[in-house]
């Protein structure tokens, strides 16, 4: 549908996907859906309510039922802030794991695909171009080596004051990679129409401009 074009952007933890994303879309003026953001959302919410992280059945009505608020980098849970909450690394782990669960995944679908609207969307995640957005117009496997992508996430809790060692992210790293491209529902792999986007000796932004000169070079 060319009046709201979706380039779809996946990759594993750490690629960089958020901030790349956030870059095009604010070139182009499209809006942003952050897909991981959701499964954290939902890890959050079991976490916090005791809902076990395998009951699939609540962890599909919790998900379902998500009263969330995007407002630029700001993320609300009925009109809470858990925008920092959210990026800790137990949420992170949870994340991955209500992933896994093929209720939690339909039950988010529909939810995903109502932010593309004109003019445009940027959706970044592990099955944007797989599974949710598969008529993208841009599809991108933005990836980076896992020692590159477990030295950013070093840099960016220190930067938020956050205590981590890299070894132990570096595990926490490649355990995340292996569940999510093991698992039996939208693992996390390059579709055949996805163009991949090394990131290892590139900046963010390099990564946005490269993305949008494809774009711009489509041809409709
Ligand atoms: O991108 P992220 O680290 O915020 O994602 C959190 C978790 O959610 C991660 O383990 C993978 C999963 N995820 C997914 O399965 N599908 C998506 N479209 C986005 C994230």
């Amino acid at each position: 549908m060319n009046s709201a074009p979706v380039i779809a952007i996946d990759g594993p933890s750490a690629s960089g996907k958020g901030t790349v994303a956030q870059e095009v879309a604010a070139a182009l003026g499209f809006h942003y859906l952050n897909s991981g953001a959701l499964y954290r959302l939902v890890a959050h919410s079991a976490l916090r309510r005791g809902v076990s992280l395998d009951d699939e059945a609540q962890l599909g009505v919790l998900a379902a039922g998500l009263d969330v608020d995007f407002r630029g980098e700001e993320i609300l849970i009925q009109n809470e802030q858990v925008t920092d909450e959210i990026r800790s690394e137990d949420v992170a782990a949870g994340a991955s794991r209500v992933a896994s669960l093929p209720g939690v995944r339909t039950a988010l679908l529909e939810r995903q695909r109502r932010f593309a609207r004109p003019p445009g969307l940027v959706a970044e995640g592990r099955d944007m171009g797989s599974v949710v957005f598969p008529g993208a117009v841009l599809k991108i496997f933005l990836t980076a080596s896992a020692e590159e992508r477990a030295l950013r996430r070093y840099k960016q809790l220190k930067q938020k004051g956050i205590a981590a060692t890299l070894p132990s992210l570096l595990e926490d790293l490649r355990q995340r990679d292996a569940r999510d491209a093991a698992r039996s529902v939208a693992p996390l792999k390059q579709c055949p129409d996805a163009r991949q986007l090394d990131t290892t000796a590139m900046s963010a932004k390099q990564a946005a401009e490269r993305i949008l000169a494809w774009y711009r070079g489509l041809d409709w």
